[in-house]
């Protein structure tokens, strides 16, 4: 028996080392959300706006320059990485993986109009993580190796078949399927690809999944309940399909709100501060279910310590918290080429940071402010970011203490 089962064992972690990702074409219908929008117009709207909608490398500068010097650095084409990032960032590209025959054909220049160059220039993924990539999801393999994300854990439905969260649904357009995912169980289908984003050495700087099991309690919400907003009563889509009128639904926001929109950040987390001797006490503590920041490596919170004589500014300073990686040499580098990760700086889960600063000698009081950044500066001077976006400082918080001698 125990033989059987260690056999067994042994198969199934081979079958997920070695299962490539699969791909299903999307027929042209479906392909873009203009189709979709007849019918579905809100929530196309709320996409748009939606940082899933500038995932391709065309529409994000980050990611793009990421995406160049990652190249350069790996002396990998840049078509390569591209095929490498759309795992997660363009799902449904037609090719999965390329080899060494393709990186001999790209460095001659020979590799117009290949497989691969057409792939990575389809218009067809020009969307990014559109509705076809969520809803065209038909199985997730949780049994997978963890780091297997994105195309590499999922099984596509038939194009045309759309995965959804309602039991009864009728489509005169297409296909429609329920899934738990979709519904009762929604955190499996965002930790597809919001877990275990690692470097080309393996580091491992996100992963939202095992912050979120840590600070798990009874109770606590999903993912969709914070950035996908609390279900409301509106139509699912304008169509009347039901005798002549549109069903009255439970829905979400489609806008997945999240670090890159300003207001989202108000009171994301909380301060308290003391006076313990000659030190200020600044305690940052984060409600939320994951660390803050989290997401992807690079993100900073900003700790602005202000010391005032009455109404006369004394002395100012910041303190950064922001994770900082290293390549060969110690040399500072994004984190898609990390070897090692400095110290975590992030606020965990559910949890807090105590940061202890000394008293300015002669101040009355004391004003902390919180504000978070998208990109530190070491990684925007590396990547020469130029929207001013990635260095804006958007407000959390702010109190203020009486100082006593
Ligand atoms: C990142 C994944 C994701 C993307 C991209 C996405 N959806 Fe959804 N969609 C969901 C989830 C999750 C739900 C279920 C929300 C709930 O009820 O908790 C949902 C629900 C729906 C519903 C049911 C009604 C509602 O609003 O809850 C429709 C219809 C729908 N989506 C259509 C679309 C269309 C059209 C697009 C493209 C413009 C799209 N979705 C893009 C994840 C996604
Ligand atoms: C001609 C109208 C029409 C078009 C075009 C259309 N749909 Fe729908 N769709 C519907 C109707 C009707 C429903 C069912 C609504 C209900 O039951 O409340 C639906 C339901 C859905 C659902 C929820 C299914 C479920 O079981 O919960 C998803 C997801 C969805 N559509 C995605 C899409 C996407 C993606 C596109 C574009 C590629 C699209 N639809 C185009 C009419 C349309
Ligand atoms: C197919 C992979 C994939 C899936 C599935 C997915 N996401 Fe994302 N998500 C991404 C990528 C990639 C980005 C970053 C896009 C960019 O910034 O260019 C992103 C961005 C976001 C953002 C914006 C973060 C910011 O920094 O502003 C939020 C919020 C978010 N996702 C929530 C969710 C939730 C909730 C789910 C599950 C319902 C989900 N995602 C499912 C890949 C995915
Ligand atoms: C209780 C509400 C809540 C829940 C549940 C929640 N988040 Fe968040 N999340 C926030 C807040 C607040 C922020 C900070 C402001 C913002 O970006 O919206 C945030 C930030 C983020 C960011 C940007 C992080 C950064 O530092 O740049 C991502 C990505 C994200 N959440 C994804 C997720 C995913 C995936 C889940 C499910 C595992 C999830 N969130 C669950 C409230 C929540
Ligand atoms: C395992 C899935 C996955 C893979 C593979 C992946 N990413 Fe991402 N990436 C994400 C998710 C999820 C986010 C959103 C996190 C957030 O915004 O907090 C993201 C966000 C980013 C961002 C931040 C964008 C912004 O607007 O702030 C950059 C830059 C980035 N990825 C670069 C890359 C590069 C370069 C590659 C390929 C070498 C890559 N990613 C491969 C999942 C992935």
């Amino acid at each position: 028996m125990r033989f059987f089962s260690i056999v067994l064992l042994i198969v199934s972690i081979n079958l997920s080392l070695f299962a490539t990702a699969e791909v299903v074409k999307v027929d042209e219908r479906f392909q873009d959300s203009q189709s979709c929008k007849a019918c579905h117009l809100r929530i196309v709207s709320e996409w748009e706006n939606s940082w899933h909608s500038k995932s391709h490398f065309e529409k994000d500068e980050y990611f793009r320059e990421s995406l160049k010097y990652y190249s350069r650095k790996t002396r990998k084409s840049v078509n390569a990485v591209k095929v490498e990032c759309a795992t997660c960032h363009n799902p449904r590209i037609s090719v999965t993986s390329t080899d060494e025959d393709y990186e001999i054909a790209a460095v001659m220049g020979l590799d117009k109009g290949s497989e691969v160059d057409n792939a990575v220039n389809d218009t067809a993924i020009s969307e990014g993580i559109n509705c076809v990539v969520c809803h065209n999801i038909d199985k997730i393999h949780d049994s997978y190796d963890a780091s297997k994300r994105g195309i590499n854990r999922v099984k596509w439905t038939e194009s045309g078949t759309m995965t959804g969260p309602y039991k009864d649904a009728k489509s005169p357009y297409h296909k429609v399927v329920h899934h738990a995912f979709m519904d009762k169980n929604p955190n499996k289908l965002c930790f597809v690809c919001h877990a275990n984003d690692r470097s080309a050495k393996g580091i491992i700087f996100t992963d939202m999944e095992s912050e979120y099991n840590r600070g798990k309690k009874k109770g606590i919400k999903n993912c969709v309940e914070c950035h996908m907003g609390a279900k409301r009563k509106d139509v699912a889509s304008t169509y009347k399909m039901y005798n002549g009128k549109a069903k009255i639904r439970k829905v979400r926001d489609h806008g997945f709100k999240g670090a890159h929109i300003s207001s989202m950040w108000k009171d994301a987390l909380k301060l308290k501060l003391s006076q313990k001797g000659s030190n200020v006490v600044v305690k940052i503590i984060n409600p939320q279910p994951h660390n803050i920041p989290s997401g992807f490596g690079s993100r900073e919170i900003e700790v602005n310590v202000v010391y005032k004589k009455r109404d006369k500014i004394l002395k100012e300073q910041t303190l950064s918290l922001t994770n900082h990686y290293v390549r060969k040499r110690n040399k500072p580098t994004i984190p898609h080429l990390a070897i090692k990760k400095a110290k975590d700086m992030s606020i965990p889960a559910e949890g807090k940071k105590v940061l202890r600063v000394p008293v300015f000698e002669g101040a009355t009081s004391v004003t902390v402010t919180l504000n978070y950044i998208l990109v530190n500066e070491e990684v925007r001077s590396i990547l020469k970011l130029k929207s001013d976006n990635w260095a804006k400082k958007n407000y959390i918080t702010k109190e203020s203490l009486g100082l006593k001698f």
